[in-house]
């Protein structure tokens, strides 16, 4: 082919066009050049590929042990679980508060702060009580915040109550805490808000099913940059199967010290599913995952993990909560 000054500009375009390829494909990432930086319980995640904006709250483990004259007749599976958290000292005044104080300080907090959405990450509520959903919910709705829920292990468990636990867990979700997933799928829904997809996904039994696994994969694959908001945190390099239980190698009957006080089955000898540790996977496999962010330890747990991060608050009893800002 003869060189001509046409062709040599065309191909200087071409040549352009290969070489500008990598970037243009790398830039659909919206994670891509993520940072990310603490300050207490300020997170901050900078995504200089997005142009979006979020502030978002993530509330676990208020644990409201709410109950009346309705709940007496399952007292003898409350008891428990309705002593502890009645009282805590305040994460930021040192102050001694009652519950449902810390709950309704970060409802408060959510609303001055003006966030665009509020994830609540279980364990709201200690056992299912009316008086403790109507609670939850009445307040919320008061809020006027935009919000979605996830159950805990302990929301919707009555302990030593008789039935497998899948079967008391579909049970109690749909008899008492129907009114907090506002018609969603208690075991996985999602909502974009301000370009963010945040799913919930109910690993309360620290197992994923199957049908979880297919839509976490359908939800990433869409592309936003997307944020999985569970009750128990996923296993990350560095911590034991009580703190980060869910598809943790070694989470099974020898690492279960409470299934005893919790009347409930032990964790299995064998361990996880396939499927659970196929979601873990499927989660750290999505170059558009902003990050896990979960509840259930009680304490602030920032874990990296091949460029990925797990957030956990620490338990909202105190008012504690989770202020997250994207780009903002
Ligand atoms: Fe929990």
């Amino acid at each position: 082919m003869e060189t001509t000054r046409r062709n040599v500009f065309k191909l200087g375009v071409a040549a352009a066009a290969v070489a500008a390829a990598p970037k243009a494909k790398a830039a659909e990432r919206p994670t891509q050049g993520m940072s990310f930086a603490t300050m207490k319980e300020s997170l901050r995640f900078t995504l200089p590929a997005f142009p979006g904006k979020c502030r978002f709250m993530v509330v676990g483990d208020s644990h409201l042990s709410l109950d009346d004259a309705r709940g007496e007749p399952f007292k003898q599976y409350s008891e428990r679980m309705s002593k502890p958290y009645r009282s805590a000292i305040h994460f930021r005044t040192g102050r001694a508060i009652a519950s449902p104080d810390g709950f309704d300080y970060a409802l408060a907090e959510a609303r001055k702060m003006n966030v665009d959405f509020l994830a609540l990450v279980g364990d709201i509520v200690s056992f299912p009580s009316e008086a403790g959903v109507e609670y939850v919910k009445k307040r919320l709705d008061e809020s006027g915040l935009n919000w979605m829920y996830v159950s805990g292990n302990h929301d919707w468990h009555y302990e030593g109550m008789p039935g497998t636990e899948m079967a008391l867990r579909a049970e109690w979700t749909r008899k008492r805490l129907a009114p907090l997933y506002q018609g969603a799928d208690p075991m996985m829904a999602s909502r974009v808000v301000n370009g963010i997809r945040f799913v919930f996904i109910d690993n309360s039994l620290y197992e994923i099913l199957p049908e979880q696994l297919e839509f976490w994969k359908q939800e990433a694959a869409k592309g936003d940059p997307v944020a999985l908001m569970m009750h128990i945190p996923l296993y990350m390099p560095g911590y034991g199967a009580l703190e980060a239980g869910c598809a943790h190698p070694e989470w099974g009957a020898k690492t279960d010290p409470g299934w005893k006080a919790e009347r409930r089955p032990r964790w299995p000898e064998a361990g996880h599913t396939h499927t659970t540790f196929a979601f873990r996977e499927a989660v750290f496999r999505a170059p558009n995952l902003l990050g896990v962010f979960a509840g259930h330890e009680h304490r602030n747990m920032f874990a990296f993990d091949k460029g990925h991060v797990q957030c956990v608050t620490a338990a909202n009893a105190d008012g504690s909560f989770l202020d997250v800002r994207v780009n903002c």
